[in-house]
């Protein structure tokens, strides 16, 4: 089956703001007039890696700026095979449990696990999980939990991972290994459904505890309750979340590399994206910049006309949990002190049959950037004839040999021309196609924007210190008084 094609150029994605210029809210000019600003922003951002390395912070003061040179340094270690490479050590890794096991569990939550769910979404075969074990190349399924308190939906896993009778005992097929990922090593819905997944996968061992050991594979910060519980397992692999790597910016760490890795996804080939668009970040001037200029625009589109909501219109489904993560990036790190921008995905022409009619007639509150996709990566699926029981009932004949492809992109011109008419902005974000390398720049821009937009704005772009209100209520619930 082909899947995947092999030596894809690199090409790079791009952004366009054109059609937010002519609505009217405010001119190329304006966002030119921020470069000043924009650039001392830049500067903060990679000034914050060298200020966190020195030790140079207050001790108060949340900064997390290591995931930014991250896919370079990973990369450079492991190109010049230093001894104690992390991405050696992880593909390593990968590739013992893609042979051992047919299931990868990852338990995680927020950060711990969207990232994952977005590269994993793009990435893969759309199907991956329900094709048979020979169509997927050899690689495991992959599924999520620990990332809810869904009753009914863990059990649904659990019956997905219960032995099927007739299977000889230790069967490939029934063989399934556990990923638990959490950074502070002490969520909640993490850490319960650890409980529940462990006591499964000690069953399906037969109660084997050295088997046990090496079907989980923590990933985790140097200490905590989850780094206590591996040493007690005795996994013989657990993985680090480095220090100054916020979990919504962790998908280049063992959190995404690894699963992402088992799964048969070019780990490599996604920070050599990420790495690519580090470099356009420090070296392209203000004006040419993707991540300067993605900022510039949505900034004023806030400032000087109320666009407080940002939709990211992905025009193809597999882009959809992209969207996802990138929900919880901006609301994580710039929804604070009353202010920031409202995140929302829609998947595209999908949610033009709900949420269209809104973004065409309703408030006048939202900047949509699309999502586009160049270019497909399997073959052009083209409208065929109906059929000899049929005389173009449907009327769809004059349509025939017309590709789904040229379908949409007929499909986003129109709709974009429909928002310019009645002076609704919309930017681009072109994706030249979905591959690792392209996944890789998409989700390194976004993050640095996120954090430059943060800078721009005085609001720290680290930290979630609002998500610790509802932990506090639900543990003086749950704990015996
Ligand atoms: O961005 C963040 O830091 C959060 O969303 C965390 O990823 C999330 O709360 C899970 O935390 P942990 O990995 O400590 O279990």
């Amino acid at each position: 089956m082909s899947v995947i094609r092999p030596q894809l150029p690199d090409d790079p994605l791009h952004y366009d703001a054109t059609a937010v210029f002519a609505t009217g809210g405010f001119t190329r000019q304006d966002v030119a007039g921020l470069a000043g600003r924009l650039d001392t922003a830049r500067a903060e951002t990679l000034t914050d890696i060298d200020r966190w390395r020195s030790g140079g912070l207050a001790a108060s003061e949340v900064c997390d700026p290591a995931f930014i040179d991250l896919p370079d340094r990973l990369l450079a270690d492991f190109k010049t095979e230093r001894p104690g490479s992390e991405l050696g050590a992880i593909l390593k890794t990968a590739r013992r449990l893609r042979e051992a096991v047919d299931r990868i569990v990852v338990l995680g939550i927020g950060g711990s696990y969207m990232g994952t769910r977005a590269v994993f979404e793009a990435c893969c075969h759309p199907y991956h999980n329900e094709l048979p074990r020979g169509e997927r190349g050899g690689r495991p399924r992959l599924s999520f939990e620990g990332f809810n308190m869904d009753n009914d939906a863990a059990q649904g896993l659990l019956d997905l991972l219960a032995s099927r009778p007739g299977h000889a005992a230790d069967d490939l097929l029934d063989r399934w290994a556990l990923l638990i990922v959490s950074k502070s090593g002490g969520t909640l819905e993490t850490a319960v459904a650890t409980r529940l997944f462990l006591a499964a996968l000690l069953e399906q061992v037969g109660g084997d505890v050295t088997r046990f050991a090496e079907r989980v594979v923590p990933i985790t910060g140097r200490s905590g309750k989850l780094a206590d519980l591996a040493r007690a397992i005795g996994c013989p692999e657990v993985f680090d979340i480095p220090d100054g790597v916020g979990g919504r910016f962790s998908v280049f760490t063992a959190v995404g590399l690894l699963p992402c890795a088992i799964v048969g996804i070019d780990v490599v080939r996604m920070l050599e994206g990420a790495a690519a668009m580090n470099r356009r970040f420090r070296e392209a001037p203000v004006a040419e910049n993707p991540v300067l200029q993605y900022v510039g625009v949505s900034h004023l589109a806030e400032e000087r006309t109320g666009a407080t909501i940002r939709v990211l219109s992905a025009w193809s489904s597999r882009l959809e949990a992209v969207g996802l993560w990138y929900d919880q990036l901006l609301s994580e790190s710039l929804g604070k002190a009353e202010r920031g921008a409202t995140p929302l995905t829609a998947v595209t022409t999908r949610d033009l049959h709900s949420r269209g009619q809104q973004h065409q007639e309703g408030r006048r509150d939202k900047l949509i950037t699309n999502l586009l996709v160049e270019e497909p990566r399997r073959d052009r699926l083209a409208l065929p004839p109906l059929g000899p029981f049929a005389h173009d009932e449907d009327k769809l004949d004059s349509f025939v040999g017309t590709t789904w492809p040229t379908m949409l992109a007929a499909a986003a011109a129109g709709t974009n021309a429909a928002y310019a008419a009645a002076r609704r902005p919309t930017a681009d974000i072109l994706l030249p196609r979905i591959d690792e390398h392209v996944i890789g720049q998409l989700l390194q821009m976004l993050m640095l924007a996120t954090v430059v937009e943060g800078r721009l704005v005085g609001t720290n772009p680290y930290g979630q210190p609002g998500v610790e209100a509802y932990k506090r209520e639900m543990m003086a619930r749950l704990e015996p008084s």
